[in-house]
Protein backbone atom coordinates (compact mmCIF):
# COMPACT_ATOMS: atom_id res chain seq x y z
CA UNK A 1 0.00 0.00 0.00
CA UNK A 2 2.89 2.27 0.08
CA UNK A 3 4.13 1.26 -2.93
CA UNK A 4 7.33 0.15 -1.70
CA UNK A 5 8.29 3.09 0.53
CA UNK A 6 8.50 3.29 4.25
CA UNK A 7 6.14 5.82 4.62
CA UNK A 8 2.93 7.03 3.03
CA UNK A 9 4.63 10.61 3.11
CA UNK A 10 7.62 9.59 1.04
CA UNK A 11 5.14 7.59 -1.55
CA UNK A 12 3.35 10.41 -2.01
CA UNK A 13 6.43 13.00 -2.70
CA UNK A 14 7.32 10.99 -5.22
CA UNK A 15 3.71 10.96 -6.83
CA UNK A 16 3.88 14.18 -7.84
CA UNK A 17 5.16 13.86 -11.27
CA UNK A 18 2.20 11.85 -11.93
CA UNK A 19 -0.30 13.69 -10.18
CA UNK A 20 0.93 17.23 -11.50
CA UNK A 21 1.22 15.29 -15.05
CA UNK A 22 -2.83 14.40 -14.34
CA UNK A 23 -3.78 18.11 -13.41
CA UNK A 24 -2.27 19.41 -16.62
CA UNK A 25 -4.06 16.54 -18.69
CA UNK A 26 -7.27 17.58 -16.89
CA UNK A 27 -7.46 21.06 -17.72
CA UNK A 28 -4.78 21.82 -20.60
CA UNK A 29 -5.45 20.71 -24.31
CA UNK A 30 -4.25 17.16 -24.93
CA UNK A 31 -1.30 19.19 -27.04
CA UNK A 32 -1.01 21.47 -24.01
CA UNK A 33 -1.31 24.97 -26.22
CA UNK A 34 -3.91 25.99 -24.59
CA UNK A 35 -6.33 26.01 -20.99
CA UNK A 36 -9.42 23.53 -21.27
CA UNK A 37 -10.73 24.49 -17.88
CA UNK A 38 -14.86 25.22 -17.68
CA UNK A 39 -15.55 27.05 -15.05
CA UNK A 40 -19.31 27.36 -15.30
CA UNK A 41 -19.50 30.76 -16.27
CA UNK A 42 -16.73 32.77 -14.03
CA UNK A 43 -15.42 35.10 -16.36
CA UNK A 44 -12.11 36.61 -15.24
CA UNK A 45 -12.55 39.32 -17.63
CA UNK A 46 -15.39 40.56 -15.37
CA UNK A 47 -13.59 39.90 -12.06
CA UNK A 48 -12.21 42.46 -9.81
CA UNK A 49 -10.77 40.58 -7.01
CA UNK A 50 -10.36 37.39 -5.83
CA UNK A 51 -10.37 36.87 -2.23
CA UNK A 52 -8.43 34.09 -1.35
CA UNK A 53 -8.98 31.47 1.82
CA UNK A 54 -7.84 28.48 3.36
CA UNK A 55 -5.64 26.84 6.48
CA UNK A 56 -2.55 25.40 7.00
CA UNK A 57 -0.41 24.29 3.59
CA UNK A 58 -3.43 25.24 1.52
CA UNK A 59 -2.98 28.49 2.37
CA UNK A 60 0.71 28.51 1.76
CA UNK A 61 -0.41 27.24 -1.98
CA UNK A 62 -2.66 29.96 -2.13
CA UNK A 63 -0.50 32.85 -0.98
CA UNK A 64 1.88 31.39 -3.90
CA UNK A 65 -1.35 31.97 -6.06
CA UNK A 66 -1.15 35.54 -5.11
CA UNK A 67 2.13 36.14 -6.45
CA UNK A 68 1.30 34.62 -9.65
CA UNK A 69 -2.36 36.35 -10.31
CA UNK A 70 -1.18 39.90 -9.65
CA UNK A 71 2.28 39.68 -11.89
CA UNK A 72 0.55 37.32 -15.00
CA UNK A 73 -3.00 38.31 -14.58
CA UNK A 74 -2.80 41.94 -12.80
CA UNK A 75 -5.50 40.56 -10.79
CA UNK A 76 -5.81 42.21 -6.96
CA UNK A 77 -5.87 39.20 -4.65
CA UNK A 78 -6.59 39.20 -1.06
CA UNK A 79 -5.92 36.20 1.07
CA UNK A 80 -6.49 34.96 4.64
CA UNK A 81 -6.23 32.11 6.70
CA UNK A 82 -10.25 30.71 7.05
CA UNK A 83 -10.46 31.15 11.09
CA UNK A 84 -9.50 34.84 10.38
CA UNK A 85 -11.54 35.57 7.41
CA UNK A 86 -14.50 34.27 8.88
CA UNK A 87 -14.75 35.88 12.50
CA UNK A 88 -13.47 39.25 10.84
CA UNK A 89 -16.56 39.20 8.00
CA UNK A 90 -14.68 41.33 5.66
CA UNK A 91 -16.38 43.77 3.27
CA UNK A 92 -16.57 42.37 -0.34
CA UNK A 93 -15.96 45.09 -3.11
CA UNK A 94 -18.30 44.55 -5.87
CA UNK A 95 -16.71 42.13 -8.44
CA UNK A 96 -14.93 39.58 -5.86
CA UNK A 97 -14.96 36.47 -6.20
CA UNK A 98 -14.14 33.90 -3.24
CA UNK A 99 -11.98 30.94 -4.08
CA UNK A 100 -11.64 28.41 -1.37
CA UNK A 101 -8.65 25.93 -0.98
CA UNK A 102 -8.68 22.64 1.08
CA UNK A 103 -7.61 19.23 0.08
CA UNK A 104 -10.11 17.05 2.72
CA UNK A 105 -12.45 19.78 1.48
CA UNK A 106 -14.19 19.51 5.45
CA UNK A 107 -11.94 21.63 7.25
CA UNK A 108 -14.45 23.49 9.32
CA UNK A 109 -12.68 26.82 9.23
CA UNK A 110 -12.71 26.86 5.87
CA UNK A 111 -16.02 25.60 5.38
CA UNK A 112 -17.60 28.47 8.02
CA UNK A 113 -15.42 31.28 5.73
CA UNK A 114 -17.35 29.73 2.34
CA UNK A 115 -20.64 29.85 3.87
CA UNK A 116 -20.07 33.50 5.13
CA UNK A 117 -19.14 34.69 1.44
CA UNK A 118 -21.88 32.62 0.25
CA UNK A 119 -23.92 34.36 2.39
CA UNK A 120 -22.72 37.58 1.72
CA UNK A 121 -24.02 36.75 -1.64
CA UNK A 122 -20.74 36.50 -3.43
CA UNK A 123 -19.50 33.63 -6.26
CA UNK A 124 -17.23 31.07 -4.62
CA UNK A 125 -14.85 28.69 -6.69
CA UNK A 126 -13.70 25.95 -4.37
CA UNK A 127 -10.09 23.78 -5.11
CA UNK A 128 -10.58 20.57 -3.52
CA UNK A 129 -9.05 17.01 -3.71
CA UNK A 130 -12.44 15.03 -2.46
CA UNK A 131 -15.12 15.82 -4.76
CA UNK A 132 -17.61 14.56 -2.37
CA UNK A 133 -17.10 16.67 0.13
CA UNK A 134 -18.88 19.28 2.09
CA UNK A 135 -16.58 22.43 0.39
CA UNK A 136 -17.11 20.98 -3.11
CA UNK A 137 -20.52 20.69 -3.24
CA UNK A 138 -21.29 24.15 -1.54
CA UNK A 139 -18.79 25.94 -3.58
CA UNK A 140 -20.86 27.39 -6.87
CA UNK A 141 -17.79 25.55 -8.61
CA UNK A 142 -15.66 23.12 -7.77
CA UNK A 143 -11.99 22.07 -9.65
CA UNK A 144 -10.87 19.43 -8.57
CA UNK A 145 -6.96 18.87 -7.82
CA UNK A 146 -6.32 14.97 -8.68
CA UNK A 147 -3.90 14.58 -5.95
CA UNK A 148 -5.80 11.06 -5.18
CA UNK A 149 -5.74 9.93 -1.64
CA UNK A 150 -3.60 11.44 0.65
CA UNK A 151 -3.26 9.30 3.41
CA UNK A 152 -0.20 11.24 5.46
CA UNK A 153 -0.60 14.01 8.00
CA UNK A 154 2.03 16.33 6.41
CA UNK A 155 0.48 17.43 2.79
CA UNK A 156 2.56 17.18 0.49
CA UNK A 157 1.31 16.12 -3.26
CA UNK A 158 -2.19 17.55 -2.53
CA UNK A 159 0.46 21.69 -2.38
CA UNK A 160 2.07 20.65 -5.63
CA UNK A 161 -1.92 19.34 -7.59
CA UNK A 162 -3.51 22.94 -5.51
CA UNK A 163 -0.15 25.12 -7.20
CA UNK A 164 -0.70 23.05 -10.90
CA UNK A 165 -3.88 23.51 -10.61
CA UNK A 166 -3.54 27.67 -9.77
CA UNK A 167 -1.29 27.81 -11.96
CA UNK A 168 -3.82 26.59 -14.69
CA UNK A 169 -6.57 29.37 -13.50
CA UNK A 170 -3.61 32.18 -13.75
CA UNK A 171 -3.07 31.71 -17.42
CA UNK A 172 -6.56 31.56 -17.77
CA UNK A 173 -6.99 34.76 -16.35
CA UNK A 174 -3.97 36.45 -17.69
CA UNK A 175 -5.32 35.44 -21.59
CA UNK A 176 -9.23 36.60 -20.34
CA UNK A 177 -8.09 40.02 -18.77
CA UNK A 178 -5.60 40.49 -21.89
CA UNK A 179 -2.72 41.02 -19.42
CA UNK A 180 -0.59 38.68 -21.34
CA UNK A 181 -0.21 37.94 -25.16
CA UNK A 182 -0.47 35.30 -26.81
CA UNK A 183 3.61 34.73 -26.46
CA UNK A 184 3.43 35.18 -22.76
CA UNK A 185 0.46 32.79 -22.69
CA UNK A 186 2.15 30.43 -24.81
CA UNK A 187 5.49 31.26 -22.60
CA UNK A 188 3.76 30.30 -19.43
CA UNK A 189 1.93 27.20 -21.09
CA UNK A 190 5.59 25.77 -22.18
CA UNK A 191 6.54 25.99 -18.70
CA UNK A 192 3.64 24.49 -16.94
CA UNK A 193 4.42 21.45 -19.69
CA UNK A 194 7.89 20.91 -18.24
CA UNK A 195 6.40 20.41 -14.68
CA UNK A 196 6.27 16.46 -14.60
CA UNK A 197 9.77 15.67 -16.10
CA UNK A 198 10.98 18.58 -13.47
CA UNK A 199 9.34 17.29 -10.83
CA UNK A 200 10.79 13.96 -11.66
CA UNK A 201 14.76 15.54 -11.67
CA UNK A 202 13.87 17.38 -8.41
CA UNK A 203 13.43 14.32 -6.46
CA UNK A 204 17.21 12.93 -7.70
CA UNK A 205 18.25 15.71 -4.63
CA UNK A 206 17.19 13.25 -2.10
CA UNK A 207 20.35 12.21 -1.19
CA UNK A 208 21.33 15.58 -1.22
CA UNK A 209 18.93 16.71 1.29
CA UNK A 210 19.18 13.62 3.32
CA UNK A 211 22.91 14.68 4.59
CA UNK A 212 21.51 18.09 5.09
CA UNK A 213 18.73 16.82 7.46
CA UNK A 214 21.00 14.63 9.25
CA UNK A 215 22.83 17.45 10.34
CA UNK A 216 19.94 19.99 10.47
CA UNK A 217 17.79 17.30 13.05
CA UNK A 218 20.58 18.06 15.51
CA UNK A 219 19.54 21.44 15.93
CA UNK A 220 16.47 23.39 18.16
CA UNK A 221 15.79 25.83 15.90
CA UNK A 222 15.57 26.73 11.76
CA UNK A 223 15.01 29.50 9.85
CA UNK A 224 13.50 29.83 6.28
CA UNK A 225 13.81 32.30 3.97
CA UNK A 226 12.83 33.26 0.61
CA UNK A 227 11.57 36.24 -1.45
CA UNK A 228 8.76 37.16 -3.60
CA UNK A 229 6.80 34.10 -4.89
CA UNK A 230 9.04 31.85 -3.05
CA UNK A 231 8.36 33.30 0.50
CA UNK A 232 5.11 31.53 0.52
CA UNK A 233 7.87 28.25 -0.04
CA UNK A 234 9.81 29.14 2.96
CA UNK A 235 6.65 29.13 5.46
CA UNK A 236 5.33 25.82 3.98
CA UNK A 237 9.38 24.53 4.22
CA UNK A 238 9.05 25.64 7.88
CA UNK A 239 5.55 24.14 8.74
CA UNK A 240 6.32 20.68 7.59
CA UNK A 241 9.64 20.29 9.49
CA UNK A 242 7.93 21.75 12.97
CA UNK A 243 4.66 19.09 11.17
CA UNK A 244 7.08 16.24 11.53
CA UNK A 245 10.48 16.48 13.33
CA UNK A 246 9.03 18.54 15.69
CA UNK A 247 12.60 21.12 15.89
CA UNK A 248 11.14 24.20 15.84
CA UNK A 249 10.90 26.39 12.68
CA UNK A 250 9.76 29.93 10.89
CA UNK A 251 9.99 31.10 7.65
CA UNK A 252 10.77 34.61 6.80
CA UNK A 253 10.14 36.74 3.83
CA UNK A 254 14.43 37.39 3.33
CA UNK A 255 13.80 41.09 3.23
CA UNK A 256 12.69 40.94 6.76
CA UNK A 257 15.84 38.91 8.10
CA UNK A 258 17.25 42.74 9.27
CA UNK A 259 13.79 43.49 10.85
CA UNK A 260 14.09 40.84 13.74
CA UNK A 261 14.92 37.05 12.88
CA UNK A 262 18.78 38.08 12.40
CA UNK A 263 19.20 38.05 15.94
CA UNK A 264 18.00 34.26 16.46
CA UNK A 265 20.90 33.91 13.98
CA UNK A 266 24.02 32.11 15.68
CA UNK A 267 26.12 29.12 14.71
CA UNK A 268 23.31 26.31 15.82
CA UNK A 269 20.80 27.75 13.96
CA UNK A 270 20.82 27.07 10.17
CA UNK A 271 19.05 29.29 7.77
CA UNK A 272 17.42 27.70 4.94
CA UNK A 273 17.27 29.76 1.72
CA UNK A 274 15.37 28.92 -1.11
CA UNK A 275 16.37 30.81 -3.66
CA UNK A 276 16.51 30.06 -7.37
CA UNK A 277 17.93 32.38 -9.89
CA UNK A 278 16.10 35.35 -10.20
CA UNK A 279 16.17 39.46 -10.64
CA UNK A 280 16.49 39.60 -6.76
CA UNK A 281 19.04 36.84 -6.38
CA UNK A 282 21.51 39.42 -5.60
CA UNK A 283 19.57 40.65 -2.72
CA UNK A 284 19.39 37.06 -1.20
CA UNK A 285 22.74 36.80 -1.43
CA UNK A 286 23.33 40.39 0.65
CA UNK A 287 20.98 38.15 3.31
CA UNK A 288 23.12 35.02 3.29
CA UNK A 289 25.98 37.29 3.50
CA UNK A 290 24.50 38.93 6.84
CA UNK A 291 23.83 35.07 8.23
CA UNK A 292 27.17 33.78 7.64
CA UNK A 293 28.93 36.92 8.90
CA UNK A 294 26.96 36.09 12.30
CA UNK A 295 28.41 32.53 12.31
CA UNK A 296 25.54 31.26 10.85
CA UNK A 297 24.69 28.26 8.60
CA UNK A 298 23.18 28.77 5.48
CA UNK A 299 21.95 25.41 3.56
CA UNK A 300 21.04 26.89 -0.38
CA UNK A 301 18.08 25.12 -2.49
CA UNK A 302 18.99 26.67 -5.60
CA UNK A 303 19.97 26.35 -9.35
CA UNK A 304 23.78 26.13 -10.67
CA UNK A 305 24.05 29.49 -11.72
CA UNK A 306 23.13 31.23 -8.82
CA UNK A 307 25.04 28.24 -6.11
CA UNK A 308 28.22 29.66 -8.02
CA UNK A 309 27.57 33.31 -7.04
CA UNK A 310 26.88 32.65 -3.71
CA UNK A 311 30.63 31.95 -3.17
CA UNK A 312 31.96 28.92 -1.23
CA UNK A 313 30.79 29.72 2.52
CA UNK A 314 27.54 28.75 2.22
CA UNK A 315 27.42 25.33 4.35
CA UNK A 316 25.51 22.92 2.08
CA UNK A 317 24.21 23.69 -1.48
CA UNK A 318 21.35 22.00 -3.01
CA UNK A 319 21.68 21.89 -6.95
CA UNK A 320 18.27 21.60 -8.25
CA UNK A 321 17.76 21.66 -12.02
CA UNK A 322 16.99 24.92 -14.13
CA UNK A 323 13.46 26.26 -14.32
CA UNK A 324 11.41 28.57 -15.88
CA UNK A 325 10.70 30.91 -13.03
CA UNK A 326 7.07 31.01 -13.35
CA UNK A 327 7.03 26.93 -12.09
CA UNK A 328 9.74 27.56 -9.40
CA UNK A 329 7.34 27.28 -6.36
CA UNK A 330 6.08 23.97 -7.51
CA UNK A 331 9.46 22.59 -7.39
CA UNK A 332 11.14 23.62 -4.83
CA UNK A 333 8.04 22.34 -3.12
CA UNK A 334 10.25 19.01 -3.51
CA UNK A 335 13.22 19.93 -1.62
CA UNK A 336 11.63 21.36 1.24
CA UNK A 337 9.22 18.12 2.00
CA UNK A 338 12.17 15.85 1.66
CA UNK A 339 14.19 18.09 4.03
CA UNK A 340 11.28 17.56 6.72
CA UNK A 341 11.26 14.11 5.91
CA UNK A 342 14.87 13.19 6.83
CA UNK A 343 14.83 14.99 9.65
CA UNK A 344 12.28 13.20 10.92
CA UNK A 345 13.31 9.99 9.78
CA UNK A 346 16.53 10.86 11.68
CA UNK A 347 14.69 12.20 14.78
CA UNK A 348 12.82 8.69 14.97
CA UNK A 349 9.59 10.94 15.28
CA UNK A 350 5.84 9.47 13.53
CA UNK A 351 6.34 10.47 9.69
CA UNK A 352 2.91 9.80 8.85
CA UNK A 353 1.01 10.51 11.91
CA UNK A 354 3.15 13.36 14.05
CA UNK A 355 1.59 13.77 17.40
CA UNK A 356 -1.50 16.33 18.53
CA UNK A 357 -2.46 16.37 14.47
CA UNK A 358 -5.25 15.23 12.81
CA UNK A 359 -5.39 15.02 9.06
CA UNK A 360 -8.61 16.73 8.46
CA UNK A 361 -9.66 19.25 11.27
CA UNK A 362 -13.13 19.67 11.52
CA UNK A 363 -13.58 20.97 15.17
CA UNK A 364 -12.74 24.83 15.44
O1 LIG B 1 -7.81 19.65 4.17
P1 LIG B 1 -7.30 21.06 4.15
O2 LIG B 1 -6.47 21.36 2.95
O3 LIG B 1 -8.38 22.08 4.33
O4 LIG B 1 -6.33 21.16 5.41
C1 LIG B 1 -5.73 22.37 5.76
C2 LIG B 1 -4.68 22.16 6.81
O5 LIG B 1 -5.23 21.58 7.96
C3 LIG B 1 -3.53 21.28 6.31
O6 LIG B 1 -2.93 21.78 5.16
C4 LIG B 1 -2.45 21.13 7.39
O7 LIG B 1 -1.80 22.35 7.61
C5 LIG B 1 -1.45 20.03 6.99
N1 LIG B 1 -1.20 19.16 8.12
C6 LIG B 1 -0.16 20.58 6.46
O8 LIG B 1 0.80 19.61 6.22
Amino acid sequence: EKGGHRHFMMKEIAEQPTVVGKVLDAYLTPEGDAVALDLEGIDFASIQRLSIVACGTAYYAGLVAKYWFERYARLPVDIDVASEFRYREPPFPEGTLGVFVSQSGETADTLAALRFATGEGIRTLALVNVPESSIAREADVAVQIHAGPEIAVASTKAFTCQLATFAVLVVKAAQARGALDAGGVAELLAALRKLPGLLSHALAVDDAIRTAAEAIAESHDVLFLGRGQMFPLALEGALKLKEISYLHAEGYPSGELKHGPIALVDKATPVVVLAPHDGLFEKTVSNMQEVMARGGRVLLISDARAIAQAGDEVWQAITMPDAPEFIQPVLYAVPAQLLAYHAAVAKGTDVDQPRNLAKSVTVE
